[in-house]
């Protein structure tokens, strides 16, 4: 793939000097990539974690754990108050991807200045840069970097896909659980959330794809999702009453995510899913599976 390690890790050292850097570690393998290149320059490193009340369940602590071992403590910085204020009540998917980004690089904005960082490290990579150019706003390409003060942005992944990627990792000695871990989208489970974007919405796909995760990892996907209905159904839980949320469900295969194939899963793992899912609230009324190929739709739902 053309990608030469040390020249890139020499290429961060020379943009940064004796500047300190603040990396966007969210625990994905392209964020947790372009931190151990920053790492290995031997730059002045703060990596954070953020979060924004999106992220999947209990990640903070996997990242911390994952890096600890590798010389990198992982900051922790929640902003998942001012988070929710901005985006609970909004149904607009255009706004719920531009209200994200703002509090998001605000948010980088504001650790840059409290702690007099002059440079912002972050995973791009060439898949996001497509998926801007085909319409779709992403949550790091295409920011005004300047309007949150943020004067330098390094991207040392912004010409490989994720399969690439995850070679890199490899090579890097990442461990596994990182290496190969699904992809999860920047701005995470708000892309999940169809509607109105509710708190309890979103606590119960959190829950959904922790179950999800698990009981479809013989399947080995490229990466699952669980969605959840913004109108409200029935269940037999209670005939009469529409009152329950509809989870939705798909797993999907895939290299590089420009294209995926839907996962049909068997009759006895949909029934089990469908039981575990169920049992996380009885706010739950029913499971629906989504084996949509990618095209004709996106692996993701907002
Ligand atoms: P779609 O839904 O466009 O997703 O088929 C393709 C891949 O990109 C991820 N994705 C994102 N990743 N910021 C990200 O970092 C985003 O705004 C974003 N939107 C989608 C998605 O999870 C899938 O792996």
């Amino acid at each position: 793939m053309g990608y030469n390690i040390n020249r890139e890790i020499k290429k961060i050292k020379e943009r940064v000097g004796e500047e300190r850097v603040i990396s966007a570690l969210s625990g994905g393998v392209d964020s947790s990539v372009a931190t151990i290149l920053a790492y290995r320059a031997g730059v002045n490193l703060e990596a954070y974690f953020i979060d924004d009340y999106f992220r999947k369940k209990d990640e903070y602590i996997f990242v911390r754990n994952i890096f600890a071992p590798l010389g990198i403590d992982v900051k922790l910085e929640s902003i998942q108050d001012e988070m929710l204020a901005v985006l609970e009540g909004v149904s607009d998917n255009t706004q719920k991807r531009s209200k994200f980004r703002h509090v998001f690089y605000n948010t980088f904005g504001k650790l840059i200045r409290l702690s007099g960082a002059g440079c912002l490290i972050q995973g791009t990579i060439k898949a996001d840069q497509k998926m801007l150019e085909k319409g779709q706003l992403q949550h790091n390409v295409g920011v005004d970097f300047g309007k949150y003060g943020i004067k330098k942005v390094i991207e040392p992944l912004s010409e490989l896909y994720k399969h690439e990627v995850r070679e890199v990792a490899r090579e890097l000695g990442l461990p596994k659980e990182i290496s190969e871990r699904q992809p999860f989208p920047g701005p995470g489970l708000l892309l999940r959330c169809l509607g109105e974007i509710k708190k309890e919405k979103i606590d119960l796909i959190r829950e959904g794809l922790a179950v999800a995760e698990e009981e479809l990892a013989s399947y080995n996907p490229f990466q699952v999702v669980v969605a959840i209905s913004d109108d409200l159904v029935c269940s037999m839980r209670d005939r009469a009453v529409p009152d329950k949320y509809m989870l939705i469900v798909r797993a999907v295969e895939s290299r590089d995510a420009m294209t995926a194939k839907g996962i049909i899963p068997s009759q006895e793992l949909k029934d089990r899913l469908e039981d575990k899912l169920m049992n996380i609230s009885n706010k739950v009324g029913r499971v629906l599976w989504d084996p949509t190929n990618k095209p004709p739709a996106t692996i993701e739902y907002i």
